[in-house]
């Protein structure tokens, strides 16, 4: 049901407008871009890096970067988010989501580059993915956040999700938000992608 070809992957890109005037574009990454994230995670500070993998690591491990690049693989996705100026695109967040199709959850995790926080990227990121969301057909958005992380809790209460425990870890605290509703507001390419192929199945 999520699988998309690779040839598919530009016709879910979203160019969505930030506060500041400046297009966010968010794009499946690129089977070829290992090193530009590795990069973009080794460029985070270890404070972000912490939060982002709840615990200490510096980079992707190989195998693990592996999974980011195969993106649809077992409903897995990444993207990232990139600014554009002067012809040059600089990968500015990311995200990885997975969706599994029988309970209808979706669960996420996000980052933005440090020199970019606060121009609400994270606010814009997740409003998009709840739309990518609610296009799989998932029904709830979830993630995991370390309780100390006051950024993401202060981010996800305002956006409107709830807290709950964590199942198996003090340390975490979980975030969930319901969707069905959501992409009608806030379409994206992906979910406009679905209502076409809806329209044209009623048609048919
Ligand atoms: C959490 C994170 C994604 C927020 O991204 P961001 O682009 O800076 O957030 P936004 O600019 O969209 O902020 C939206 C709202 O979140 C809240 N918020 C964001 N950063 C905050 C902070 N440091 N302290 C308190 N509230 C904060 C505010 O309510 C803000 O609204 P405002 O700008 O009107 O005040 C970013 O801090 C980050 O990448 N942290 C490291 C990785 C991480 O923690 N990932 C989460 C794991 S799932």
């Amino acid at each position: 049901m999520a699988t998309i070809s690779l040839l598919e992957h530009p016709r879910h890109t979203d160019h969505l407008r930030l506060r500041d005037g400046r297009t966010l574009t968010v794009r499946f990454i690129g089977a070829d871009e290992g090193e530009a994230l590795q990069r973009y995670f080794r460029n985070l500070s270890v404070g972000s890096r912490h939060s982002r993998f709840l615990g200490a690591m510096s980079e992707l491990p190989p195998g693990e970067l592996g999974h980011f690049l195969h993106v649809g693989e077992n409903n897995r996705f990444s993207v990232l988010a990139t600014v554009t100026t002067d012809g040059r695109e600089t990968i500015v967040g990311e995200a990885r989501y997975g969706f599994e199709a029988e309970s209808g959850r979706f669960e996420f995790g996000i980052s933005v580059d440090d020199l970019w926080h606060g121009q609400g990227i994270g606010a814009a990121l997740i409003g998009n993915l709840e739309c990518r969301a609610a296009a799989l057909g998932a029904h709830v958005m979830f993630g995991d956040t370390l309780r100390s992380n006051e950024a993401m809790i202060s981010l996800a209460r305002k956006i409107g999700y709830t807290f709950m425990r964590h199942p198996d870890d003090w340390k975490l605290v979980r975030f969930e938000k319901p969707i069905d509703s959501i992409a009608e507001e806030i379409p994206c390419a992906s979910w406009k992608l679905v209502a076409a192929q809806r329209a044209l199945e009623a048609v048919a």
